[in-house]
C-alpha cells in the first residue's frame, strides 16, 4: 500500500472525532441537510496523480471558495487597478458577512474580497450584459480549471437567494456609494449560483493544483490564469482566506487556503499540490472543525508551512 494514501486513511480516522465537534451551517435552509459526520481529503500534486480518502465522492457547494476563483476571473479581465478601486487588500477581524467596517473604514469600499461584501463588488464586475452571459463565463472558467463538467445546486441557490438579505443589505450599502452598480436582486441571483457551484474534495484539490502550479493547466501545460494573479489570489487566500481566523491558521498550518459554509476547504501548496477537503459541520468561526485538523496534522506531517 502506497505511503500516503496509508497517511491519509490514518489522518480521516484521527480527525473524525474533532469533525463531529462542529456544527453544519443551516443560515442558508438548504445546507442544515448536509450530514456532520462527513469528512473526506484529497492531495492533487503538480505531476497529476491524486489521493483520497475518507467521503471524497460526496459533492459540495463551494460558497466561500468560489469568491477566490471569480476574482483570478476578474482580475485578469480588469487588471489590478480597476479591481482594486473597487475593492481593498487588507484583512478585517469581523465575521464574513460583517456590515461594520463599510461604514466605519473610508473610503467606503469593503476591506478585502474574501468577505462577502468583497465578494459581491468582484462578482459585480463579472463581464457580461445580462446574469446569464456572466454565469455561462464563470462556469465554463470553472470547468477549464477542473477538467470536469461542473454544475450549481439548484435548491441550494434558491434557497440562499431567499434568505440573503444580509447580503442584499450589504449591496443596498455599496450601491447607495458607487461601489457597485446594476440591479441588487440580478447580482444576488449570480452570486448565489456562483456559491451553489458543485463539486467533490478531487476536483477541488485539483483547482489548488492549478493555484500551486503559477496558474498552469496540469494536464493541457496551458497557462489558464497569469501567473500573477494566482500569486495575488494565493496571497489573499494567506491573510484572509480563513477569515478571521486567518492569523492563528497560519500560525498552525501555514498554507493559502481559502473555506466555505458547506465545509469545503481549498489549499494551495506553491510548487507541490493542491488540496481538497471536506467537512460540513462546522467551528464557531464558520471553517470546518474536521477539515481544520486534517490539514493541520497534514502540513506538520510534510513540513508544508510557506512561512
Ligand atoms: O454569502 C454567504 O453567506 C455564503 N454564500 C458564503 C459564505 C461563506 O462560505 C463563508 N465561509 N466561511
Amino acid at each position: 500500500m502506497n505511503h500516503t494514501q496509508d497517511l491519509l486513511d490514518d489522518l480521516i480516522n484521527q480527525a473524525r472525532p474533532f469533525a463531529i465537534k462542529g456544527k453544519v451551517a443551516d443560515y442558508i435552509p438548504a445546507l442544515s441537510d448536509q450530514d456532520p459526520t462527513d469528512l473526506a481529503i484529497c492531495i492533487y500534486s503538480l505531476d497529476n496523480t491524486s489521493f483520497y480518502s475518507g467521503d471524497y465522492m460526496k459533492k459540495f457547494t463551494l460558497q466561500s471558495i468560489s469568491k477566490v476563483i471569480t476574482l483570478a476571473l476578474v482580475l485578469m479581465d480588469y487588471g489590478e487597478e480597476k479591481v482594486f478601486s473597487k475593492v481593498g487588500m487588507e484583512p478585517t477581524g469581523d465575521p464574513f458577512n460583517s456590515i461594520a467596517k463599510l461604514e466605519t473604514h473610508k473610503p467606503s469600499k469593503p476591506l478585502n474580497p474574501m468577505i462577502n461584501a468583497g465578494a459581491l463588488a468582484v462578482t459585480n464586475m463579472i463581464k457580461g450584459d445580462t446574469v446569464i452571459e456572466k454565469w455561462d463565463r464563470l462556469l465554463e472558467f470553472i470547468c477549464h480549471l477542473t477538467g470536469e463538467k461542473v454544475s450549481y445546486n439548484e435548491d441550494v441557490a434558491y434557497s440562499e437567494l431567499q434568505t440573503a438579505n444580509l447580503n442584499r443589505s450589504l449591496c443596498y450599502f455599496m450601491k447607495q456609494h458607487g461601489v457597485i452598480t446594476g440591479n441588487v436582486e440580478d447580482l444576488l441571483v449570480l452570486y448565489t449560483k456562483q456559491c451553489a457551484v458543485e463539486m467533490n474534495c478531487v476536483d477541488l484539490a485539483k483547482i489548488g493544483a492549478v493555484f500551486a502550479n503559477d496558474g498552469i493547466d496540469l494536464e493541457t501545460g496551458r497557462q489558464v490564469i497569469s501567473r500573477d494573479v494566482a500569486r495575488i489570489c494565493k496571497t489573499f487566500m494567506v491573510t484572509c482566506g480563513m477569515y478571521n481566523s486567518s492569523g492563528e491558521f497560519a500560525i498552525k498550518v501555514g498554507i493559502p487556503a481559502k473555506s466555505g459554509v458547506s465545509g469545503g476547504i481549498m489549499g494551495s501548496v506553491p510548487g507541490k499540490c493542491g488540496i481538497g477537503v471536506f467537512g460540513p459541520a462546522l467551528d464557531e468561526i464558520g471553517n470546518s472543525s474536521g477539515g481544520l485538523k486534517l490539514l493541520e496534522m497534514l502540513s506538520t506531517k510534510y513540513s508544508w508551512s510557506i512561512f
